[in-house]
């Protein structure tokens, strides 16, 4: 059965939607699901970009027949190689073998190592300022290197000003019929699903992803065609503004995301009573979590949405609880930059998180340790602590 969309003339959508997949990557929990969009264009040459991930690739092939509808499929572009994209191109070679492939070079070489092909001249190899004509239609091409991966693509179709934009602007979820922007609720909790992807998938690359920007601003964007998440065909200015402060390392809005381990409640209530402080003192944005019961990719979203950052947690094993460490280490990774960051430590015997965390918080770019830090024995008895990180934190958050 064909469960394909046009998204303008000749240009259709036949990607897919895997709603049983858990972890996304094997890593990421997923709690509606992803899509993996490919495109089909119908032109004197016909041209589907991409594939789909070889958990739903049924669909994907019962729609490229219909669409194909006997002709030969000419081209498949090849805008990213990871797999959820890329499975099913050894199929395709095997089953088209007069299709062209249309890749970068280190596409090419990809292409044979997860499928031992060779294309040999039916690879086409493209860079920036390259076109194909397939008649109505002309893809240009833009290279993303490391957006998220080295040998990354997108392209740009003149006549209709869609942009093919791989990775990015993608999101988590599954599209249910919908696949447009302005057919879905684009409210704070989509925003959030598309930073927690942005964050944990693309956030290390800022530099590359604003290289492309650049690239993309000569362009008359005037569709964003992602491989995963609606199609933007509205409001693009605004997913573009989001993907410029994110990989700017900006944060959205001025507030404390407060990342607590407890494993007996103490640091808890030194945590609350800090959010407690923050309110009696008028910030309204306050977001407390348990980083044992909060994965880390949402942390880290949160952590990429507000300016500033309370790290609170006991000491294990000399070092910080393993669950805060994972956090710090993944803002570390993920490259975050100019943030505000204050510390509560708490340790019976031997307080260890003040220093640990501050190893690595002044490895990292304009992360802004506050003066105010709070060392706990065993328990807090004694809010003065709380008062003082809290009036420098509400400060801090008016700067
Ligand atoms: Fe959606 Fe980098 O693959």
């Amino acid at each position: 059965m064909r469960t394909t969309r046009k998204i303008s003339d000749n240009i259709y959508y036949l990607g897919a939607n895997d709603r049983r997949i858990a972890l996304f990557e094997n890593l990421f929990p997923l709690n509606n699901g992803i899509s993996y969009n490919s495109y089909f264009i119908d032109d004197e040459k016909t041209a589907v970009t991409d594939t789909v991930d070889r958990f739903v690739s049924d669909s994907f092939f019962e729609n490229l027949a219909q669409l194909l509808n006997g002709r030969p499929l000419d081209y498949l572009i090849v805008h990213h190689m990871e797999p959820d994209h890329a499975a099913n191109i050894g199929r395709l070679i095997e089953m088209y073998p007069d299709m062209q492939v249309v890749c970068s070079l280190k596409a090419n070489q990809m292409i044979k190592q997860f499928f031992g092909a060779d294309l040999g001249d039916r690879a086409i190899i493209v860079q920036d300022g390259d076109s194909l004509s397939l008649g109505k239609h002309k893809l240009h091409f833009v290279t993303a290197p490391m957006v998220h991966w080295p040998e990354v693509i997108m392209s740009w179709e003149e006549s209709t000003g869609i942009l093919f934009s791989a990775d990015a602007f993608g999101a988590f979820g599954a599209l249910d019929g919908r696949i447009f922007n302005d057919e879905i609720l684009i409210d704070e909790s989509w925003w959030s699903e598309a930073r927690r992807y942005y964050a944990n998938i693309v956030g290390k690359y800022g530099v590359q992803v604003q290289a492309v920007l650049k690239k993309a601003d000569a362009l008359d964007v005037k569709m964003i065609a992602p491989l995963h998440g609606p199609v933007w065909r509205s409001n693009v200015a605004d997913f573009i503004a989001k993907y410029d402060l994110w990989s700017r390392y900006q944060p959205e809005e001025k507030g404390v995301l407060i990342a607590y381990a407890s494993m007996y409640g103490n640091t808890e209530a030194a945590a609350n009573a800090l959010a407690l402080a923050l309110a009696d003192r008028g910030v309204d944005k306050i977001r407390l979590r348990d980083v044992s019961v909060t994965d880390v990719s949402e942390l880290i979203s949160l952590a990429w949405k507000y300016s500033n950052i309370v790290i609170a947690a006991p000491t294990y094993n000399g070092n910080m609880h393993p669950k805060m460490e994972h956090f710090v280490m993944d803002m570390k990774h993920l490259n975050l930059q100019n943030r505000g960051v204050s510390i509560i430590e708490n340790g019976s015997w031997g307080p260890a998180v003040i220093r640990k965390a501050s190893e690595i918080l002044e490895s990292m770019k304009n992360m802004r340790i506050l003066e105010q830090k709070i060392s706990i024995k065993s328990a807090l008895h004694d809010l003065e602590p709380i008062e003082k990180m809290a009036d420098e934190i509400a400060a801090d958050l008016k700067n």
